[in-house]
This record gives C-alpha cells, structure tokens and sequence, in this order.
C-alpha cells in the first residue's frame, strides 16, 4: 500500500532513508527508542482536529460548544489537550470522570452520558460537581432523586431520546434507531413521559436534550432526520413549560480508515447540523438553545498510528499467507469486532512498490485475531516495522490484557519531539490486582 497522507496524521511524511515520518519524528527511531508495538500520536493532527470542531461549529452557530467524547481514547496528557483547545467532555463512567478530574480537567464542562450509570458513579459525579448528567433510564431518575439532597439541587440534566433513525453504520454501533438499550423511545410513550416527569421534578432541572445516532457516520442526511424528529417531537411540550436551553445531536462524525473512502468534511457535518437545527427551531416555535457536539473518533482517529513488527510468517500456497504481528485483538479489538477495515504501510520501507497479497495477523490465541485480512503490501521480512492509520480512536481506549499480553506504549510526538504518555504495562502491572 503506497503511503497516503489523507489518512495519516496530517504532516506525515516519508524521509531520506525511505522511513516513515509521524509529527517530525522517524518512526523506526521511535521503535528504537520505546519499543514495539507502540501506538504514537500527533498531537499537531489532535489540537487542529479540536480547532476545526470549534470554528466550524462556532463560524456558523455562535452559541456552540464541542464536547470531546472520551470514551475514543483518555489519559491525562489528551484531556489537558482538549482543555486547553477549550472543549468540554463527554464521560460514559466513573473511570473516565475520574481520569478527566485528576487531570484538573474543569467539572463544570463536564457531561456525564451512560445507560447504566450505578448510583455510586452518580453520587461522585455529583460530588465532583459536572455540569450537566444525561438521563439514559427511569432507573437513573429514581436513582438521582434519591441522591440528591437540598444542597446539590437542582441539578442540571438533559435527556437522551432516541429518534429511531438509521444511519446506516455497523450495527453493533448503531445506537438511535427503535431497537437499542440507549435512550428513551419516542414510539413507546417513554420519552414524553420521562419530559413531564422531568419538568415537574423539583430535584432535576431539564435544560436540554440530546441524541446520539452512531458512529462511525459517512452520511450527512442522518443528522438532519434527526434534528427535525426530535424538534418536531418536541414542539408541543413547549406548552407544558419546555423550555430548551441546549440541544445536542450527539457526536458520531466519520474518519478516513481507507484511503479511497474519506469523510464529508467537518464544514458538511456543521452545516448540515446548524442549518437544519436553526430551521426548525425557528419554525417549530423554539429559542436559540445553545448547540452541543460530541466528536470522539474524529478528534483522535487521524492523530493516533499503530506500530507493529513483522515476526512468523506462514505462507499456505495458493491459499493464504499469513504475516503476523507483535499486537493484535488486545491493542485494536475493532477489526474482529465490527469486522473495521485498515490500511498499512511499512515504516521501514515506505515507498517501495506493493508486491504480493497478505494477511496481518495479530498474536493473540483466535482465528479472528486478523488485522487486515489480503492487503497489496511490499514484500515483508520478519522485522519490517508495519504501520496501521487511523488507529487512534477507539483502539487503545478498548484495550485488553487477552492473552496476558500488556498493553503497548503510547508516544506523544510534536514537530520532531516525542514522549511517552503511557508507559508499556508490565507483567507485573498486570498481576497488581490480583490475589493468590
Ligand atoms: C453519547 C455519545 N456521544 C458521542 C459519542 C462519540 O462518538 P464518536 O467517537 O463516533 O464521535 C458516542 C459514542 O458512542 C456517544 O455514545
């Protein structure tokens, strides 16, 4: 696979010696230096992923603000990113909260999403003081009055109602349509009865809703259904004392996995969202709330590379030829998941011509540990260093100890200066907890 930079953190590039380049550093130096597998990220690629959210969505609806979904991939060196680019975050667990605060992450930009968050995680975020819980059940009601005492309330809520709208990504990631555990139905009666409940609470201040339609989404027209049928849904509880103050489409936006498959720009996804939303609010009787969105995977994706080195290589005449490398399922479970495509490179020898059809396998004990399953690639040599794009979201934040195995390094390079934020786990990291 000849490099492509569209996929790549965004000044990749190959040098002299035909080696790959990420965020001015030589890869097989980075190899070198921290050992493989290693996952590396730009943080050029990061910070201006954050900048393009914030002025598109800004440029074209003033009153707007982008949460970092960081369930795509957390550690305290990304959340000071992310502050300092000025995004707030979106959680999904009392581990994901905790990471955020201790990094001095503000809890005041902090959305708590989830469709089971125990009463434990609620009554600590509601210590740490987020600024807004996202309703999920009418388990989570009862559990948040129950918790909250005259002191913390009221406290800021919305609602996450799902607008049974396909948008057509993989199922296991499909999460608005009718048939899904997230969110309040429209068609059974819950999400209007979750609204009038809310808006008689004492306890809950209802000052938004929201909806998540999946991810990863490569068309617009999805997020324009979805806008008109909730707002449509909506409308007639303006009359029974709705009053919306923030409205959040959710996050969901595409990356470029292949290179001959890219995402509608960050522009198409803001325009399609603002317009639509400023259309019916205004013609369906609504205020100006303010507008909310939650990229995860756009922010992080590009940035983040995965490093492997070829070891065994298994070639079955005729059938198939297995190359297999140092990570696998434990590092990026996505392919045996979703069934995710990637591409490759080879950090070593870049720009040489694509030979011969392979497998990347990973070294986990499954038959379905393949990484990429017959990709065109030069031909490879137990040793080549492999890179896979794309992998920053999604991959190390879904990482397991499967086999044993620790999980790989993270580097952070920055216009030719690298380092790590996060070390490679031990074996002995991996018996911390356990007890003979
Ligand atoms: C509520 C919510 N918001 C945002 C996201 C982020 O999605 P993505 O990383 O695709 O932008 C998710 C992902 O599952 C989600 O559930």
């Amino acid at each position: 696979m000849a490099f492509n930079n569209s996929i790549f953190p965004i000044a990749s590039e190959v040098n002299s010696s035909d080696h790959l380049v990420i965020g001015g550093c030589d890869v097989i130096n980075l190899v070198e230096e921290f050992g493989s597998p290693l996952y590396i990220y730009d943080e050029v690629t990061l910070r201006s992923m954050c900048r393009e959210f914030v002025t598109e969505f800004s440029d074209l609806y003033s009153d707007s603000g982008v949460l970092y979904a960081a369930k795509a991939f957390l550690n305290p060196a990304i959340a000071n990113i992310v502050n300092e680019e000025g995004l707030g975050m979106d959680v999904v667990s009392g581990g994901e909260l905790a990471v955020a605060i201790n990094s001095g992450f503000p809890a005041g930009s902090i959305y708590f999403h989830g469709n089971n968050k125990t009463r434990e995680e609620l009554e600590y975020a509601i210590e740490v003081g987020v600024s807004r819980i996202v309703i999920d059940s009418f388990h989570e009601i009862s559990l948040l009055e129950d918790l909250l005492v005259s002191e913390k309330y009221p406290q800021d809520v919305m609602i996450r109602i799902s607008p049974n709208v396909d948008p057509h990504t993989h199922i296991a990631t499909t999460t608005g349509i009718l048939d899904s555990k997230f969110g309040f139905a429209i068609e059974t009666g819950d999400a209007a009865k979750a609204i009038r409940h809310l808006l008689k609470s004492e306890k809950l201040d209802l000052v938004g809703i929201h909806f998540h339609l999946g991810s990863p989404i490569f068309e617009l027209e999805p997020y324009e259904s979805g806008v008109e049928t909730i707002l449509r849904f909506l409308q007639p509880f303006i009359k029974e004392g709705l009053d919306l103050r923030e409205f959040s489409p959710g996050g969901g936006f595409a990356i470029g996995y292949l290179s001959n498959k890219l995402p509608p720009s960050v522009k198409s996804y803001a325009q399609v969202i603002t317009e639509s939303t400023k259309k019916y609010l205004s013609e369906l009787g609504f205020g100006s709330p303010r507008l909310i969105v939650e990229p995860g995977r756009s922010i992080v994706g590009r940035a983040g590379v995965a490093i492997y080195t070829v070891g065994a290589i298994k070639d079955i005449p005729g059938v198939r030829k297995y190359v297999s490398l140092d990570g696998g399922m434990g590092d990026n479970i996505r392919p045996a998941l979703y069934d995710a495509q990637y591409e490759a490179v080879i950090a070593n020898k870049t720009s040489l011509d694509n030979e011969e059809i392979v497998t990347l396998a990973g070294k986990y004990c499954e038959s379905g540990d393949i990484l990429i399953r017959d990709i065109k690639l030069p031909k490879l040599d137990s040793g080549d260093i492999v890179a896979i794009p794309a992998s920053g979201a999604y991959a190390p934040s879904m990482a397991s100890n499967y086999n044993l195995n620790p999980r790989p390094p993270i580097a952070l390079v920055n216009e030719g200066s690298s380092r790590l934020i996060r070390e490679r786990e031990t074996y002995q990291d991996m018996m911390k907890t356990d007890i003979t």
